[in-house]
C-alpha cells in the first residue's frame, strides 16, 4: 500500500472552497415544529442553526459546483485545468451520480468526473481516493468535492434526526508535485456489521425512506473509532498528536469533539468546530470547516491538519496533511 511520502509523485493540497444555501433554520424555528427546545438541542449536539437548501438552486450539483469553482479560483486554476472530479455524496440528485451535472457547469471540459458514496466519511475517503490517483502519476489536478443536502431525506417529524442536519458543499483542489508529498498518512474502516445504525433505505416504492439512525449507538461508535484511526494515520506520519495544528472532525456532534480532544489531551482551541452554524452536513462538514479556517488565516502554509470523518457504513477514516 502506498500510504507514506515515498512515493513518486507527492500530493499537495492547494484551494479550497465552499458553499451553503441561503437559507437558514434555527433551533428555535425547529421548536415551532416538533417538541424540542433550543436548550436540548444546542446543549446536547453544539447546533443552533443549519442552512437547507431551497428547492432546485440549491441542487447538489449546484452547491457543488459554487463550492468546486471557488476552490480552484483559490488554487489558481482554471476548470480546463481539472483532471479529476470526485463527488463525495450520499444524496445525489441522480441515482446514476451527480458529477457529470457538476462537471458540466464547472465547464471542466477535460475532467473525468464521477461520485463517491461513504456518507459523513465521504470527505476522507476521497481524500484517499483522489491520492492514490496522483500518487501514480495518473491525474495532476484533482478537484474533491463532499456535498450533501440530507434535508431531502430527514423525516421532519422526528425530533431525535431532523434537528441535527444541514445542506452544504465543501471543495478541496489536490495537486501532483513531484518534489513534495504533503499527504503524511491516512487511515481507512468499514464496519457492515454497524450498517443498520445509519441509513436511507429503498423503500421498495421509486423511492427511499427517511433517514433513520440509532444515535445513542453512533455516538458510542465515534468516540471509541475516531481516535483509533487518528493514531493510526499520525502513526503512519510518524507524528504525534503535539505535532497536529488543527483537528478537523467531522462536524455532527459538539459532545464527540470533546471526547476526543479529552481523550488526546489536546488544546481545545485546535479543534476546529462550526456545527452551531451548519449542523451535521454529512461529507460538506469537513470541507466546510476547513475552508472557513484557511479562509480566516487561521490555517496556514505547512501547518498539520488532522481529519476524521465517520458514519453511515459504518465507515471511518483519517487522514493527517500538511496544508499548502
Ligand atoms: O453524521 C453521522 C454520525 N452521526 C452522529 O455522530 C450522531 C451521534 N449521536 C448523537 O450525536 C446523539 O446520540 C444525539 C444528539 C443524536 C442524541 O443525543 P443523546 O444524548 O444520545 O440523546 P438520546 O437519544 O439518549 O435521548 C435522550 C432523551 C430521550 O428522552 P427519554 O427517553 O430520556 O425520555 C429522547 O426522547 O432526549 C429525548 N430527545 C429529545 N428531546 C428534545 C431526543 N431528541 C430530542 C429533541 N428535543 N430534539
Amino acid at each position: 500500500m502506498i500510504n507514506s511520502a515515498s512515493s513518486l509523485v507527492g500530493v499537495r493540497f492547494i484551494g479550497s472552497g465552499s458553499a451553503v444555501p441561503d437559507r437558514v433554520l434555527t433551533n428555535h424555528d425547529l421548536a415551532q415544529m416538533v417538541d424540542t427546545t433550543d436548550e436540548w438541542i444546542a446543549s446536547r449536539t453544539g447546533i443552533r442553526e443549519r442552512h437547507i437548501a431551497d428547492g432546485d438552486a440549491d441542487s447538489v450539483a449546484n452547491l457543488a459546483a459554487k463550492a468546486g469553482q471557488k476552490a480552484i479560483a483559490a488554487a489558481g486554476l482554471a476548470p480546463a485545468d481539472i483532471d479529476l472530479i470526485i463527488l463525495s455524496t450520499s444524496t445525489s440528485d441522480d441515482l446514476f451520480g451527480t458529477a457529470g451535472r457538476v462537471q458540466k457547469i464547472l465547464g471542466a471540459e477535460r475532467a473525468v468526473a464521477f461520485d463517491l458514496v461513504a456518507a459523513c466519511s465521504g470527505f476522507v475517503f476521497g481524500m484517499v481516493t483522489a491520492s492514490q490517483y496522483i500518487r501514480t502519476g495518473l491525474y495532476r489536478n484533482v478537484l474533491l468535492i463532499g456535498a450533501d443536502v440530507l434535508s431531502r431525506w430527514v423525516d421532519w417529524q422526528d425530533r431525535r434526526t431532523c434537528i441535527l442536519f444541514g445542506d452544504g458543499a465543501g471543495a478541496l483542489v489536490l495537486q501532483a508535485d513531484p518534489a513534495q508529498d504533503h499527504l503524511l498518512g491516512f487511515e481507512m474502516r468499514s464496519d457492515g456489521k454497524g450498517n443498520d445504525l445509519l441509513n436511507i433505505n429503498y423503500s421498495g416504492r421509486s423511492t427511499f425512506e427517511p433517514i433513520s439512525m440509532n444515535g445513542q449507538e453512533v455516538y458510542r461508535f465515534a468516540v471509541r473509532r475516531v481516535p483509533e484511526v487518528i493514531e493510526k494515520s499520525l502513526n503512519i506520519a510518524n507524528l504525534t498528536v503535539s505535532d497536529v495544528d488543527w483537528l478537523i472532525l467531522h462536524q455532527a456532534n459538539q459532545r464527540i469533539i470533546d471526547a476526543v480532544v479529552n481523550r488526546f489531551g489536546i488544546d481545545p482551541a485546535k479543534a476546529v468546530s462550526n456545527m452551531g452554524k451548519y449542523g451535521n452536513t454529512s461529507a460538506a462538514s469537513i470541507p466546510i470547516a476547513l475552508d472557513e479556517w484557511v479562509k480566516a488565516e487561521k490555517i496556514a502554509p505547512n501547518h498539520i491538519v488532522a481529519i476524521a470523518g465517520f458514519g453511515a457504513g459504518l465507515s471511518w477514516g483519517s487522514a493527517v496533511f500538511r496544508w499548502g
